[in-house]
């Protein structure tokens, strides 16, 4: 797996992926492709064997309304495509990941915000030595998220 710049072709592949529920609030479909390949929004590609498996987002797209974050920390997150969820390829992704924004970043520490009931995902980042700092609920849904972080060395 190795991140790559995002591409006209990928974005317009990413916002046809649906996931199954309860996943399916993390469905893009509703976004405009030129969001993703703006670098101001910080999204990456995923790709393994040259073919687009995720993608990988650095900075305020990570983050969900209603929560409350600082600059001590880049926030990041993510999502694999739909029919590659549930086959324990998430830790490989966040790690290509981590690995991607610790080189280009640099970051004290990083931040994901997961929802409460996406259990999978939190498994994976704890995996990965993010701790549960805070939980809220999104001002958008009321849906509950929790916030964890890993400091980098
Ligand atoms: C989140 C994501 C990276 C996780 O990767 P994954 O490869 O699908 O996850 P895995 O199949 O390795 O599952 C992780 C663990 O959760 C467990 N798990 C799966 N569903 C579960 C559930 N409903 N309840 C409890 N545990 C569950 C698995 O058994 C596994 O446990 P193990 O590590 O002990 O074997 C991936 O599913 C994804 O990208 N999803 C789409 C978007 C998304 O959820 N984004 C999250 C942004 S933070």
């Amino acid at each position: 797996m190795e991140i790559v710049d995002m591409t006209d072709e990928y974005a317009a592949d990413i916002v046809t992926w649906r996931y199954p529920a309860p996943y399916d609030c993390y469905d893009l479909v509703d976004t405009d492709p030129e969001f993703f390949t703006d670098p101001r929004n910080g999204y990456v590609a995923l790709v393994d064997k040259g073919e687009l498996i995720g993608y990988r987002v650095f900075g305020r797209d990570g983050r969900v309304p209603g929560g409350e974050y600082d600059e001590s920390a880049l926030d990041t997150g993510g999502g694999l495509r739909p029919e590659l969820t549930g086959r324990g390829l998430g830790r490989q992704a966040i790690a290509a990941g981590l690995e991607y924004g610790a080189a280009r970043f640099r970051p004290m520490a990083f931040r994901v915000t997961v929802a409460g009931l996406n259990i999978r995902a939190q498994q994976v980042v704890q995996g990965l030595g993010f701790v549960p700092t805070r939980t809220f609920n999104a001002t958008t849904d009321g849906c509950g998220f929790v916030i964890m972080t890993r400091r980098q060395p």
